[in-house]
């Protein structure tokens, strides 16, 4: 008999009652009593688990004793049946029971609950937990749903390149990328002979964002995104940064500032109602693990709309503020997950596009206003994360480009195609870049970026 998913009888239970069916799975838990035993049954199809039912009447203790123990892999296959306790769904009455993979004491998940700091020293056990369970099912949600609502539109996905010669945020955040050894380092006469060796004969890096390669695109395609990963030697230990994170970009031409903030919005509207329709259980116990009001908050993101409060303004109700900052507030400075939570938790208590920041604080591919001073960008900022997207419209006007990639002192050489683009058939267009990470954790309450991957890169730490 083939073994079927236990998902399906979480689910579809009552198709199935009466029936005879084989499961295979990993024991979470066990109950031993004088007559009978119980095993929490999990395959990672769903969230909630099986439980087996077992007479012990009808195994010899040798048969059983190895099934009981936390983590073995056990085939089990019985009767699907109701749960005696009325709406706890169904169960299975074990009919035969088998061992497949034994699991000694030593097995470091004997706990009902460990705490999210000792799991990230067993990563390659985490992922049995309910905690990683839902969150690598919410993770593969959101990425399909991402997929979904711009395949709807008319998008189209591009594979940017991971290995580039360009920094497109100019921040110098870049990972090298290089075959020379450190013989290379002592022996070469210059810089320039030092890179001559080196196997693409130029300065290469992981990418920090497929945007600029994503606006090439878009100036052919019209509407494209890019889905994948990205890279940032930050040396920031903060719970939201990670040194490799996914991020989602989509380019759009003939779109400007208004019309992208739409795009973010409806696409951050339609993967969290894809959560709360498809990700019921991982939600309910999100809420009861992480973040009480979970479900509620999801909703009202949904049916209500995003608050939209510009740079300046954002400047004055900081400075008016209640509270004692750590960093300063004025206008030329960035704000800090400090002032960006302050807004959109106690100010507006929902997500909010702060948009028109200084042009000097900001990547030099922004479209400048009018004012001289600021340039046509937004971040969207949520409550108990802070910035999740980041987005602008683009600098179409050579010139302007040129004056701002010359004041920033840039390699114009590594960025001629990038520049023409406004040369030949230049458009209006716009784009922005969502960390999947980033929502995420405001999807789930997570609050640290190195529970929401399988594995983790974050300065210090290449978890193994
Ligand atoms: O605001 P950022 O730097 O924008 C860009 O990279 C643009 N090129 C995007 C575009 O317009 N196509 O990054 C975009 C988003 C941030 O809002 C944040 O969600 C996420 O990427 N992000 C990070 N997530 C995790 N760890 C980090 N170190 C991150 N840096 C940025
Ligand atoms: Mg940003």
């Amino acid at each position: 008999m083939e073994h079927i998913d236990i998902s399906e009888i979480v689910q579809y239970g009552e198709k199935h009652v009466g029936e005879t069916v084989k499961v295979k799975g990993w024991v979470r838990t066990s109950r031993d009593s004088k007559t009978m035993a119980f095993l929490a049954l999990n395959d990672g199809t769903s969230l909630k688990h099986l439980q087996i039912v077992i007479d012990k009447a009808r195994f010899s203790s040798e048969e059983l004793a190895p099934c009981l123990r936390n983590g073995v892999s056990v085939m089990a296959e019985g009767v699907v049946v109701p749960a005696l306790a009325a709406g706890s769904g169904y169960e299975l009455n074990a009919e035969s029971l088998s061992l497949i993979g034994d699991c000694p004491s030593d097995y470091p998940l004997q706990k009902k609950y460990h705490s999210l700091e000792f799991l990230r020293t067993v990563p390659h056990l985490r992922v049995r937990t309910n905690t990683f369970n839902a969150m690598l099912r919410v993770r593969s949600k959101v990425s399909f749903a991402l997929h979904r609502f711009f395949q709807e539109r008319g998008y189209t996905y591009i594979h940017t390149p991971i290995i580039t010669g360009s920094d497109c945020e100019g921040a110098g955040e870049i990972f090298r990328v290089t075959t020379n050894g450190y013989e290379d380092a002592k022996t070469a006469a210059d810089e320039a002979e030092y890179i001559a060796r080196d196997f693409f004969r130029r300065k290469a890096g992981l990418t920090v964002s497929g945007q600029l390669e994503g606006e090439v695109a878009a100036m052919a395609m019209g509407k494209i995104y890019t889905f994948g990963p990205t890279f940032r030697a930050e040396n920031s230990n903060t719970p939201r940064h990670a040194a490799e994170f996914w991020q989602i970009e989509p380019e759009v031409a003939f779109a400007k500032l208004p019309d992208i903030i739409k795009i973010a919005e409806s696409m951050i509207k339609y993967v969290i109602a894809a959560v709360l329709e498809e990700c019921s259980d991982e939600v309910d116990f999100f809420e009861k693990a992480f973040e009480k009001g979970l479900r509620a908050k999801l909703q009202s993101v949904v049916s209500s709309d995003f608050a939209v409060l510009d740079y300046t303004d954002a400047i004055e109700i900081l400075k008016k503020a209640d509270e004692k900052f750590a960093y300063p507030v004025e206008w030329g400075l960035d704000l800090q997950t400090e002032h960006e939570r302050y807004l959109t938790e106690k100010v507006l208590g929902k997500p909010v596009f702060v948009t028109n920041y200084p042009k000097k604080i900001k990547s030099f591919y922004m479209k400048q206003n009018a004012d001289g001073k600021t340039v046509a960008a937004t971040d969207l900022l949520v409550p108990g994360v802070g910035e999740i997207i980041g987005c602008s419209e683009r600098e179409a006007d050579y010139d302007k480009l040129l004056s701002a990639m010359t004041e920033r002192g840039m390699n114009l050489e590594d960025y001629k195609g990038y520049m023409e683009l406004r040369k030949y058939g230049t458009v209006p267009h716009s784009g922005f870049g969502l960390g999947l990470e980033r929502i995420l954790m405001y999807v789930t309450g997570i609050g640290n970026i190195r529970d929401v991957q399988l594995y983790s890169r974050t300065a210090g730490d290449l978890m193994a």
